[in-house]
């Protein structure tokens, strides 16, 4: 229906400049079905829909990509006009959202989606449209996106289990060797893949039993909440017995060192997170945390608002792209992939800090002076 409307705007666009072509396209005349070429609406656009999925449970978005993504997008392409939205977790809004975007006339869409499968709607409206998808952070399931710019993500699940593997000794003693996997949204492929990571470095030392998986269990939404219950559930089906959790993201190690805090366990438990957030390396400086995983968001930004200003351009992306991703049907995507950085104490200072990513004001509010070397 809102292609209908998207098409009939752009063929009244056509008619007012009394011209058939628009965008190098041809476009038929009352064509309320036509399709137009795949990606060619993108050749001298500056209207960039962006869609991020949620605000909730990972500051992030609001706090990082928003802001470094208008700011990438603007610099990249000048005079580029953004529609942003924000799904707040939810895959119907996220659809209405695009829909809107492609009625206003966005000619490319930066997708970051809130649910893998679902999302694939969106770059099917899209590409009727002849507009291009760049799936930004976590990949869209479908054969017809144009680019996706992300981190090596099954990277990041394996710095976080890598960093287990290395540090569990401290935290477990003889009988006393449980672990249990608190992953995000099974809807979200990246979580997916922090999962596969985690294995990868985690199964040997299940395996030869240096570690006891007592419970693992995905979190719809990745929502802070839900990971609390479930860590409180696990706590008490192992009689607080739980030495190490991995925890896929700082907003959920949060709240799972509430449901530690609880049992007087924080600190005890080795417990694992993601992004970087204030919150995160706070609860590193704290001892509440242990580590968590620095995704340096301005290089995400910055390649995805590189590939819209070369598909707006028509010029090559050959020197931005630096792999490809196979998606859940075999197919490649041309992507960006940037490199994941794990943090605990010993490095703060000589990552986040030294990039500007958190200051030294942020997170040392709440941690009482001396805690540690930087605050
Ligand atoms: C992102 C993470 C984030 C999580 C929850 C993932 O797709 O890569 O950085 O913590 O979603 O928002």
């Amino acid at each position: 229906m809102h292609r209908f409307h998207s098409l009939r705007w752009r063929t009244a666009s056509v008619t007012l400049l009394g011209a058939t072509i628009l965008g190098g396209v041809l476009v038929g005349c009352g064509a309320g079905n036509t399709t137009i070429a795949p990606g060619s609406a993108a050749k001298g656009c500056t209207k960039v829909g962006v869609l991020l999925p949620e605000s909730d449970t990972s500051a992030r978005w609001e706090s990082k990509d928003h802001p470094l993504l208008d700011a990438a997008i603007k610099q990249a392409l000048p005079g580029a006009h953004i529609d942003y939205n924000n799904a707040n977790n939810n895959a119907d809004t996220q659809q209405s959202q695009a829909e809107a975007d492609l009625t206003k006339g966005d000619c490319i869409l930066v997708l970051a989606p809130q649910d893998a499968q679902k999302s694939a709607t969106i770059v099917a409206d899209a590409k009727k449209d002849g507009v291009p998808v760049i799936a930004y952070d976590r990949l869209v399931q479908s054969n017809d996106l144009a680019y996706y710019v992300s981190f090596d993500n099954t990277k990041v699940g394996d710095l976080q289990g890598q960093y287990i593997a290395d540090h569990y000794q401290t935290y477990v003693k003889s009988g006393h060797n449980n672990l249990v996997m608190i992953d995000g949204s099974q809807t979200d492929n990246n979580a997916l893949l922090f999962k596969a990571g985690a294995h990868q470095a985690l199964d040997p030392l299940i395996s030869n039993k240096s570690l006891n998986l007592v419970g693992e269990t995905f979190t719809p939404d990745w929502n802070n909440a839900t990971a609390q219950t479930e860590m409180e559930g696990f706590l008490t089906k192992q009689s607080n017995d739980i030495q190490v959790a991995y925890v896929a993201n700082d907003g959920m190690a949060g709240t799972v060192i509430q449901a530690l805090k609880a049992q007087n366990l924080t600190g005890k438990v080795l417990v694992t997170g993601q992004d970087a957030t204030v919150q995160g390396i706070q609860n590193i400086l704290l001892g509440t945390q242990a580590m968590t995983v620095y995704k340096a968001i301005s290089k995400e930004a910055d390649a995805t608002a590189q590939l819209v200003a070369a598909l707006s351009k028509g010029s090559s992306t050959s020197s931005i792209v630096n792999g490809q991703t196979k998606n859940a049907n075999g197919v490649n995507i041309p992507s960006v992939l940037e490199v994941p950085v794990a943090v605990d104490g010993s490095n703060i200072a000589s990552t986040v800090l030294a990039d500007g990513y958190v200051t030294k004001a942020d997170i040392c509010q709440g941690v009482p002076a001396g805690t540690d070397s930087i605050c």
